[in-house]
């Protein structure tokens, strides 16, 4: 729509760039921020504290539909919290990429926490109850597709996989040197075949726009994202 709470939708691979630049442009535009992916970084972890076995889908399932997940939406300084214990940290630890797939492939799980999302957004839309919604930018895997087809705009934001792998090497590692790309391929090109099973990230469904980040870096990619979000909504 033009007027009312914007949402915003953003899918991609991981080493787009996604959250930093989701980061920015809800603070540039005073809209709240929700990373979808974080939440399920948050159910692994809390499975894990939980010693359940991630192999054990009804288990996982189970203790996931119990977990007390809040989230503190400001884009300048965006929160994770389980019963009160700071999570925001733990859930980016090797450990956890390494085994989030396990749980972000469970069709029951996405279940749960999609409709938790859902419930963030229309909260944010200023649908539920009186309250006017702060509008948000909501990032992860199936945002455009399953859980916001409906959003006010929708992006791809996508990158080449060297790009992909040379940016998160130097995350991970500093610099971006063969052997620096070799240890991070598993992470990148093996988490997003493993998550794509379920998903489809890689190519933008009808309606969806692509920003392509390869050749931009972080400032570059907020204002191309800024662009299409003003285009497309009609509002600058
Ligand atoms: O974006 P990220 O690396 O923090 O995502 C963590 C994991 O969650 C990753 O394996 C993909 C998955 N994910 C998903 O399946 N659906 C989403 N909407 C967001 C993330």
């Amino acid at each position: 729509g033009t007027s009312g709470p914007l949402v915003v939708a953003v899918d991609g691979p991981s080493g787009s760039g996604k959250s930093s630049v989701c980061r920015q442009v809800a603070a540039r535009l005073g809209l709240a921020y929700l990373d979808t992916g974080a939440m399920y970084r948050a159910a692994a972890w809390w499975c894990l504290d939980q010693g359940v076995d991630l192999e054990d889908a009804e288990a996982v399932t189970a203790q996931v539909r119990a977990m007390v997940l809040d989230l503190g939406l400001d884009p300048r300084f965006p929160t994770f919290a389980i019963g009160g214990t700071d999570i925001a940290t733990a859930i980016r630890a090797g450990g956890i990429s390494a085994v989030v797939s396990k749980v972000a492939t469970n069709l029951e799980v996405r279940a749960d926490l999609g409709q938790r999302q859902r419930r963030v957004i229309e909260v944010e839309r200023g649908t539920e109850g009186f309250s006017r919604g702060r509008g948000v930018v909501v990032e992860g895997r199936d945002i455009t597709t399953v859980i916001a087809p409906d959003a006010d705009v929708r992006i791809l934001l996508t990158a080449s996989e060297e790009a992909r792998l040379a940016r998160r090497s130097r995350e991970l590692h500093g610099d971006a040197g063969a052997e620096s790309i070799a240890a991070t391929r598993d992470q990148v090109v093996r988490r997003d075949r493993d998550d794509s099973t379920v998903v489809d990230f890689m190519t933008a469904a009808d309606g969806v726009v692509t920003v392509d980040s390869s050749e931009l870096d972080l400032e570059q990619t907020v204002e191309a994202t800024l662009g299409v979000v003003g285009r497309v909504s009609g509002r600058t």
